[in-house]
C-alpha cells in the first residue's frame, strides 16, 4: 500500500494538529492538479450538477452521474482521500438500496468514502453503513439537496433552537461512526462550539474560521463559474477570464488565418 495515501484515519487524526484541506473535483485533470497541490481530501460533490452539468440545484443529480464523475476522479489515483456524495433521496431509500449505492461508488468508481446529507434523522442508517465497512463523512447545516423545502440557501444556527439541533446532529453523526463531519453555512460561533464538542474533525464551508478544516468548490475557488459565487468564497484565481481570453484569441487567429501558421 502507498504509505503517502491519506485514509479516513489520517483525516480523523488531524483533529487538534492542523486544519484538514479539502476541495471538490469532478474530473481527472482537476483531481490530478488538486492532488499535486497536496490537498488532504477530494470530494466528488453532487455540486457537479450546478458547476458542470448546468442544473439549477443538486436535486437532479443521479447515482449514475455520480458514478461517472467519481470514476474519472479516481483515475487520477490521488493520494488524497477520495469521497463521493450520495445523491438526492438515495439515503432515504430503504437500507439495501442505500447500501448498494455505496457499494457501487466504492467498487465501480473506486471511492474510499461517501458523504451523506443529514443529521440525527439519518444517523441510524449511517451506523449500519459504518458497520458494513463503509466510511461516511457527515454533512449538517445547509443541506442543498433540500433546496425545494428550504426555498433557497441561507445560514443556519442563528437561533438557539437551530443551534441545539445542529449540536445534536453533529454528535449523533459522530456516535454513528462518521470519520469527520462537514458543516455548510453554519454560524461561525456555533461551528466553533460544535468543533470543540466533537472528537472528529468538523470541516467547514461558509462556516467561519473555527472549524477543524475547510472545503471549497473548485470552480468557485478558481473563478470558473456561469452562476454567482457565494460571498464567503475566497477566489484564488480568475481562470474563467483567462479561458475566455484564450478562446477569443484562438477564434481571432483562425478567422484571420494566423493559426495554423
Ligand atoms: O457537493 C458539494 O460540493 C458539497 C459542498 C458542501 C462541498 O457538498
Amino acid at each position: 500500500m502507498d504509505t503517502d495515501r491519506i485514509t479516513t484515519q489520517t483525516i480523523s487524526l488531524l483533529k487538534g494538529r492542523r486544519p484538514v484541506v479539502a476541495i471538490t473535483a469532478y474530473d481527472t485533470v482537476m483531481a490530478c492538479l488538486a492532488d499535486e497541490a497536496g490537498v488532504d481530501l477530494i470530494l466528488v460533490g453532487d455540486s457537479v450538477g450546478t458547476t458542470q452539468l448546468g442544473f439549477e440545484t443538486t436535486v437532479p443529480v443521479t447515482l449514475d452521474m455520480m458514478l461517472h464523475h467519481a470514476a474519472a476522479v479516481a483515475r487520477a489515483k490521488p493520494d488524497a482521500l477520495l469521497v463521493a456524495d450520495i445523491p438526492f433521496a438515495v439515503a432515504h431509500n430503504d437500507f439495501p438500496a442505500l447500501l448498494d449505492a455505496c457499494r457501487r461508488l466504492m467498487q465501480e468508481a473506486d471511492v474510499e468514502a461517501v458523504k451523506i446529507e443529514g443529521g440525527a434523522d439519518i444517523a441510524p442508517k449511517i451506523e449500519r453503513l459504518v458497520r458494513a465497512g463503509i466510511p461516511v463523512l457527515g454533512h449538517i447545516g445547509l443541506l442543498p439537496q433540500r433546496f425545494h423545502q428550504l426555498g433557497g440557501y441561507r445560514k443556519f444556527g442563528r437561533s438557539d433552537a437551530e443551534k441545539s439541533v445542529l449540536v445534536d446532529d453533529a454528535l449523533a453523526l459522530e456516535k454513528a461512526g462518521c470519520f469527520a463531519v462537514l458543516c455548510e453555512m453554519i454560524d461561525g460561533t456555533v461551528a466553533g462550539t460544535i468543533a470543540s464538542e466533537l472528537q472528529v474533525p468538523l470541516i467547514g464551508i461558509g462556516s467561519g474560521p473555527h472549524c477543524d478544516g475547510q472545503i471549497l468548490v473548485c470552480n468557485d475557488l478558481l473563478g470558473i463559474n456561469v452562476r454567482s459565487v457565494p460571498s464567503f468564497v475566497k477566489q484564488y484565481a480568475q481562470l474563467g477570464d483567462e479561458v475566455r481570453t484564450a478562446f477569443s484569441h484562438y477564434a481571432e487567429d483562425v478567422r484571420t488565418r494566423k493559426f495554423p501558421s
